[in-house]
């Protein structure tokens, strides 16, 4: 039997830390959600805690997103569902830190596959289904380091200003159209017990630092009204605006001494 059509939000990266706050603020308006991840007990967990919290459908598709086929493999099982798409979350993505050999080569690639291959074949393959929608919105998840490129994350940052770039020129390219493109540039944010602990040992931090659920509601708010960068906090948004004000020089000089730590301790 076909499952009738509803209009989903599909969040990748949705079973823990930003992207778990993004599908949480999208249940809470009532969207029903599929949520892509890699196939582990903890995306299952989410799904069936949204679905108790917040009475929404939830579904699931397990998958590691920086294969080369992923893309085409989320496709075809959206696919054989009668589903039909209004919300299109590219969240999942990863960063290293450390001397530019410090880190593996083939890590590298799978960061640029994740952040960014996948990014780009899920948007062009699913754009076409948010296209049948009256309203729909491709949320892209960039960073800070959009505008403040940290040396020592040469290649998170890289893949971060890939995709602001990409996002920016996709939404001019869709301006007119039904499809809304936002991205997402957050500040450091606390995912972890690392990070929690890390942002008690330095209090001033706080600051700089947000909560995923602070950033899912902003990024969120913003998206549906349609904002083109969205970078959540006021210290945060005051630096981004800083950087892309700032000459390169100075400021990648600034940014070298700020990001000893990332020199110091590689991971
Ligand atoms: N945290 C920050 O400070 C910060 C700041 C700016 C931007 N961002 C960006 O925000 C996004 C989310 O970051 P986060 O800190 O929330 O990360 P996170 O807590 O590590 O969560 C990452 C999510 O992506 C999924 N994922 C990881 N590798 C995957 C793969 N190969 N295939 C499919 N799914 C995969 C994870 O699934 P599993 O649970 O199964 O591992 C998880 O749901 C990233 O794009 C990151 O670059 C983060």
């Amino acid at each position: 039997m076909q499952e009738k059509e509803i209009a989903y939000a599909l969040v990748t990266g949705g079973s823990e830390g930003i992207g778990r706050a993004i599908a949480i603020e999208l249940a809470k308006k009532q969207i029903p959600l599929i949520i892509v991840a890699l196939d582990q007990p903890v995306l299952a967990r989410t799904a069936q805690e949204i679905r108790e919290e917040y009475g929404v459908e939830v579904h699931t598709f397990g998958i590691d997103l920086s294969r080369d086929d992923a893309p085409e493999q989320v496709y075809k099982w959206f696919k054989t569902r009668n589903f039909s798409l209004r919300v299109l979350v590219n969240n999942a993505g990863f960063g290293r830190s450390g001397l530019m050999h410090d880190i593996r080569l083939s890590e590298y690639y799978t960061m640029i596959d994740l952040n960014n291959r996948a990014t780009v074949g899920l948007t062009y393959l699913l754009l076409p289904e948010l296209q049948l929608h009256p309203e729909a919105h491709i949320l892209i998840m960039s960073s800070m380091e959009a505008a403040l490129p940290l040396p020592y994350k040469a290649v998170y940052a890289g893949t971060k200003n890939f995709l602001y770039g990409y996002g920016l020129a996709l939404r001019e390219e869709l301006a007119g159209t039904s499809v809304n493109v936002s991205i997402l540039c957050p500040g450091p944010t606390v995912t972890n017990e690392s990070g929690m602990k890390r942002l008690k040992a330095q209090p001033n931090s706080k600051y700089l630092v947000s909560m995923p659920d602070k950033v899912a509601k902003l990024g969120i708010d913003g998206m549906f009204r349609k904002k083109n960068i969205i970078v959540p906090g006021f210290f945060p948004a005051t630096l981004f605006r800083l950087g892309r004000l700032m000459p390169a020089g100075m400021k990648m000089n600034l940014l070298e001494k700020i990001a000893q730590n990332f020199k110091n301790n590689p991971g």
